[in-house]
């Protein structure tokens, strides 16, 4: 039998860790051209949005010495954090991947930055790439 059809996932945003968004800011603004998109903060980082196309980039600043952000400067210093795929359904998707042994870091889903539904899939099991779910 062939698999369900279903509609498939794009990129919503690329997240990368910044140690001041002030310094990384112009680069991506006013060099590369990306327009500023207004974001809120969450997971204990402060994000500038900028868009690229449909896409977002989002500048990822720690706001406390504990958050998960600053743990990752540590160990491997600024660069892409992690990529956000917009899926056709959330929780199927995560169905899928725990049945396959995917690691996921959000059993269930949790609310995200505008108020959408989001999960994280451990990068131990992504071939080292921290991956980020939400929903179209
Ligand atoms: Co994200």
């Amino acid at each position: 039998m062939p698999p369900t059809p279903r509609r498939g996932a794009r990129i919503a945003h690329i997240g990368i860790a910044v140690r001041a968004i002030d310094e990384m800011l112009p680069f991506y603004r006013d060099l590369l051209g990306l327009d500023e998109h207004p974001l809120d903060d969450s997971d204990g980082a402060h994000i500038a949005g900028l868009a690229a196309g449909p896409q977002l980039v989002e500048l990822l600043e720690p706001l406390s010495p504990d958050s998960p952000i600053s743990k990752f400067l540590e160990k491997r210093g600024p660069g892409i954090h992690h990529i956000c795929f917009a899926v056709s359904d959330l929780d199927a998707t995560l169905a899928r991947c725990r049945a396959k042994g995917v690691r996921l870091i959000d059993d269930t889903p949790r609310m995200g930055a505008e108020g959408k539904r989001i999960a994280f899939l451990h990068p131990a099991t992504t071939g080292g790439v921290l991956i980020e779910l939400t929903e179209d």
